[in-house]
C-alpha cells in the first residue's frame, strides 16, 4: 500500500471508524442536526472527558472548528494572538479574518511555540479605538513545527491572558498526537486545567473521515454557538456519522495508541536518517512530523519517490522539508525511506568522486 509522508491527511480511514459509519448507516432512518441517540452518546463522552461544565459542538473541518470557535469569542474590532506559522495565519485562506473581522496579530516564534513576551509585543494600543483589540490568544497542540507545548508552557500562557482580560483558544487539529506524548496525563491536563477556554479538536488526521469538535470550556463561553455554526455553515444534517466517529476515537485505541503510533514512526524515522551524511534535523520530535534540511538534489531524487513537502527554501541550497507520520505508516515505511534516502546519498557521493577525479585526470592529461 501506497504511504506519503506528506502529510497525515494523506491518510485513509482507520478500519474500525469505517465500521462504525457502516454500523450506523446499517440502522437506517435517524433524526436529523444531532438529535439522534449516536450524538447524544459521543457529546457525554466529551464531557466526561473534558468536565461536566464543558460544552461540544461537531463541525466538519478543522478550519470550520477554528474559525467558528473564535468567532463565538470575539468581536471585529477585536484581535487574535497567534504564532506567525499558525494554521490561522497560513493555511485557512483568511478565513478567520473574513468570519470573525478580527486582525491577527503574529508572534515569530523558532519551533512554533509562543511564549510570553512574543505575545507582549502583540499588546498596544490598548483601549485605544484606533487600534484593534487583543482579546483571544491562540496556540496550536501539536504545533505546526511538530512540536508540543506542555501544560507548565500553557498555563504561563493561560495566566497572561487572564490578567490581560483575554481568552485562550487551542488549535488541536493534532491534539491526540500531542497527547501522547504525555500518555499519562488526562485530556483535560492538557487543555482546561491549565486554562484553555475552547478548544479545537481533531479528529481527521488521526483516522477519522471527517468530523472535528469544538470543546468550550463552560456553557457561558459556548452561548450562542449553535447559531454561529448554523450561520457558519458548519451544521451537517446527518450528524450521527460524525457522532459515530467520535463514540469510536474517544478511547484509549485512538487518543493514545494509534496517536502513538505515528510518533513513534516520527521518532524512528529521525533516528534512521539524522546519522546520514548531510541530513540535519531542524525541529524536536515531539509529535509525528520530523522537520529536516538536506541538500537539494537529494531533496529532488527523494520526490521521485515520496510525497513529502518541502516547507522552507530559505537556505535554497539546503531546504527544510516536512516529513509526517500517521497512524498507519509502520516500520517498513519509515525503513525504505531511509534506506532510499541512504542509497541516494551514498550515489550522489560516489558521482562527485568520480566526477573530481574526472576534473583531475583531465587536467594531468
Ligand atoms: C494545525 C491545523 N489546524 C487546522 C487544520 C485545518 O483542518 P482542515 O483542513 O480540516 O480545515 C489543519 C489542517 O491540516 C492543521 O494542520
Amino acid at each position: 500500500m501506497k504511504r506519503s509522508f506528506a502529510s497525515d491527511n494523506n491518510s485513509g480511514i482507520h478500519p474500525r471508524i469505517l465500521q462504525a459509519i457502516v454500523d450506523v448507516n446499517n440502522e437506517g432512518h435517524c433524526l436529523a442536526y444531532g438529535h439522534d441517540s449516536y450524538t447524544v452518546a459521543a457529546l457525554s463522552k466529551f464531557r466526561s472527558l473534558f468536565g461536566p461544565d464543558s460544552e461540544t459542538f461537531f463541525v466538519m473541518t478543522g478550519t470550520g472548528a477554528n474559525v467558528l470557535a473564535l468567532a463565538a469569542i470575539t468581536r471585529p474590532y477585536q484581535a487574535v494572538i497567534c504564532a506567525e506559522s499558525a494554521h490561522l495565519n497560513v493555511d485557512e485562506c483568511g478565513a478567520p479574518e473574513k468570519f470573525t473581522g478580527c486582525k491577527l496579530l503574529t508572534v515569530q516564534t523558532s519551533d512554533g511555540k509562543i511564549t510570553v513576551p512574543g505575545i507582549q509585543n502583540c499588546m498596544h494600543g490598548i483601549d485605544d479605538p484606533h487600534h484593534v483589540q487583543p482579546r483571544v490568544i491562540s496556540i496550536t497542540q501539536a504545533t505546526e513545527c511538530g512540536t508540543v507545548y506542555t501544560k507548565g508552557e500553557i498555563r504561563e500562557i493561560s495566566k497572561f491572558a487572564c490578567d490581560h482580560n483575554l481568552l485562550l483558544h487551542m488549535d488541536g487539529a493534532r491534539f491526540s498526537n500531542a497527547r501522547a506524548k504525555f500518555p499519562q496525563m488526562a485530556v483535560r491536563d492538557l487543555t482546561f486545567s491549565p486554562g484553555v477556554d475552547v478548544l479545537s479538536f481533531g479528529g481527521t488526521k488521526n483516522g477519522m473521515l471527517f468530523g472535528e469538535a469544538v470543546v468550550f470550556r463552560n456553557k457561558e463561553l459556548a452561548k450562542g454557538f449553535e447559531f454561529v455554526r448554523k450561520q457558519g455553515m458548519q451544521l451537517f444534517s446527518k450528524m450521527r456519522f460524525v457522532a459515530a466517529q467520535f463514540n469510536v476515537f474517544l478511547s484509549d485505541f485512538f487518543m493514545l495508541e494509534s496517536a502513538m503510533q505515528a510518533n513513534q514512526m516520527a521518532q524512528l524515522l529521525a533516528t534512521k536518517i539524522s546519522p546520514v551524511k548531510g541530513v540535519d534535523i531542524t525541529q524536536k520530535v515531539e509529535a509525528n512530523a520530523v522537520f529536516v534540511k538536506m541538500p537539494r538534489e537529494v531533496v529532488t531524487e527523494l520526490l521521485e519517490i515520496f510525497d513529502f513537502y518541502v516547507w522552507s527554501e530559505n537556505d535554497p541550497k539546503n531546504p527544510e522539508i516536512r516529513l509526517m507520520c500517521s497512524f498507519d505508516t509502520v516500520e517498513a515505511d519509515v525503513s525504505h525511506f531511509a534506506d532510499c534516502l541512504s542509497a541516494i546519498v551514498a550515489q550522489l557521493e560516489t558521482d562527485k568522486i568520480t566526477e573530481q577525479r574526472r576534473v583531475l585526470d583531465g587536467s594531468l592529461s
